[in-house]
């Protein structure tokens, strides 16, 4: 076995929603890939044992992707049960116990972010972490401050090469393949810059609520929820610079080095939205002033994106659940000004589907005088075949491959564009479901207006 494979995975939080949902559809998959062949011990408190805990995963598999007879079988003889409390240090007794010969195990913390500190602690304390890893859920802090201490609290007992921080949005293929589809085409590299590029937008619209849960959106936002991590990913993925070597830490070092240059973000460069009806919501404050919508500008000051306005939008309960991003590029100089020329652009669906498109004038069918716009599109339905997100990030945290995986610099860097300005508590407006936001969101529209994704035929309005 490689030495950096780890030798078991312990995972806290066996049965809390997240576990249920994505993880054990992750862990079957594994298995059936041929990537998970050690045991895999579960750490909970609500399942009265093993039996209780492999009969709630199996329905998870049942409601979410469907049973493997096979691949089922062998996970449910992988799977252990550890039954106590996280604060408790008999738990972790137990679990020195269950891991037996293991020596250096994967502790993935599928738990909330309040409880990290007591579970880390507790494992150095009993011995158990050996030469383990751990790997964490966002998010990673809710400000600069706090990402700090938490990152102090991990770096207490793991070292920066064993701690795994997860943000699943990596895991998808098409934000997989950006980096192979930027760097392995001659044909882009000329135009992919301030030269050429207009501005850049990307689109994060949901078409569901908060899906009971309105305690934890309580504590986050959309910006911290998803722009700060996934979105900021997207975005790296979009402006860096080819990396000198493939290996993890070459790729990481060029994407810090984007955040890098973005400086923080300014009150008058974001809107925060709220959708009618949030603070009736569970768990929900009656006068929350949280964002369930925000749409920001912000500007790389690098050599190949310095004057180029970037915008992120995202939000719930807006017409459709898409990920898209739009570059669009600058008018050419030409004599055709009176044909009203459109911006040539290129479009990336992130989901549901994976399109790359590029937007072309041609002139209009049966009229030389009119230019339309036509596209060359590529796209492509997810297949079954393709590694799920969570089966993609838990498999390379346990080969020990971090290339996905947001390093502690990277996550700092991350809080401090959007930390000033979520303390400085701009405005929430209120925004009707099933609308592109509230209003206010021409204070941060991109030159050419925002092109809102249509889900259907890959088309989109631009
Ligand atoms: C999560 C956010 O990280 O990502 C959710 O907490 C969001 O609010 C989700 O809905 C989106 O991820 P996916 O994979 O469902 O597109």
């Amino acid at each position: 076995m490689n030495a950096n494979r780890s030798d078991a995975l312990v995972f806290f939080g066996a049965t809390g929603d997240l576990a249920l949902k994505k993880i054990f559809p992750a862990l079957q998959a594994m298995v059936k890939r041929g990537n998970l062949n050690v045991p895999v011990i579960g750490v909970a408190r609500s399942a009265p044992d093993l039996t209780a805990l492999r009969a709630r995963a199996f329905e998870s598999l049942k409601a979410h992707g469907g049973v493997d007879s096979a691949a089922w079988e062998k996970l449910s003889s992988l799977l252990r049960y550890v039954r106590g409390d996280n604060s408790d240090p008999a738990t972790y007794k137990a679990l020195c116990r269950e891991l037996g010969d293991c020596d250096h195990p994967a502790y993935y913390l599928a738990i909330p972010p309040a409880a990290f500190a007591t579970v880390i602690e507790q494992l150095a304390t009993s011995g158990c972490t050996k030469k383990g890893r751990v790997i964490i859920e966002k998010p990673f802090g809710r400000d600069l401050p706090s990402a700090r201490e938490l990152n102090q609290v991990l770096l207490r007992v793991f070292d920066e090469s064993e701690i795994f921080r997860i943000d699943h949005y990596l895991g998808k293929q098409p934000v997989h393949s950006m980096l192979f589809f930027r760097f392995a085409n001659e044909m882009l590299e000329p135009f992919w810059n301030r030269s050429h590029v207009e501005s850049v937008q990307i689109t994060m619209a949901e078409n569901f609520g908060v899906q009971r849960r309105g305690a934890f959106y309580e504590q986050v936002g959309t910006v911290r929820d998803v722009i700060q991590n996934h979105l900021f990913q997207v975005l790296a993925n979009l402006a860096m610079e080819p990396p000198t070597r493939t290996d993890s830490e070459s790729i990481r070092d060029e994407k810090i080095k984007v955040l890098k240059a973005i400086p923080p973000i300014e009150p008058e460069n974001i809107v925060r939205g709220q959708f009618e009806g949030y603070r009736q919501e569970p768990g929900v404050a009656p006068d929350s002033a949280v964002e369930t919508f925000a749409a920001l500008r912000l500007g790389i000051d690098s050599w190949r994106w310095q004057g180029v306005p970037f915008y992120i939008r995202a939000g719930k309960f807006l017409p459709i659940t898409c990920t898209e991003i739009l570059i669009r590029l600058r008018q050419p100089p030409t004599m055709y000004k009176r044909y009203n020329l459109k911006s040539n652009y290129v479009r990336m669906r992130i989901s549901p589907d994976f399109v790359i498109a590029f937007g072309f004038n041609v002139t209009a069918p049966a009229e030389d005088s009119r230019s339309e716009l036509s596209e060359l599109l590529a796209s492509r339905s997810p297949s079954a075949k393709e590694m799920d997100a969570y089966e993609r990030v838990l498999g390379d945290a346990m080969a020990s491959d971090a290339t996905l995986f947001a390093r502690e610099d990277y996550v700092e860097e991350a809080w401090r564009i959007v930390d000033p300005v979520l303390k400085t508590g701009t405005p929430v407006h209120q925004y009707k479901a099933n609308t592109w936001g509230p209003s206010k969101v021409k204070q941060v529209t991109p030159p050419g207006g925002w092109s809102d994704p249509i889900v259907n035929n890959g088309s989109s309005s631009s």
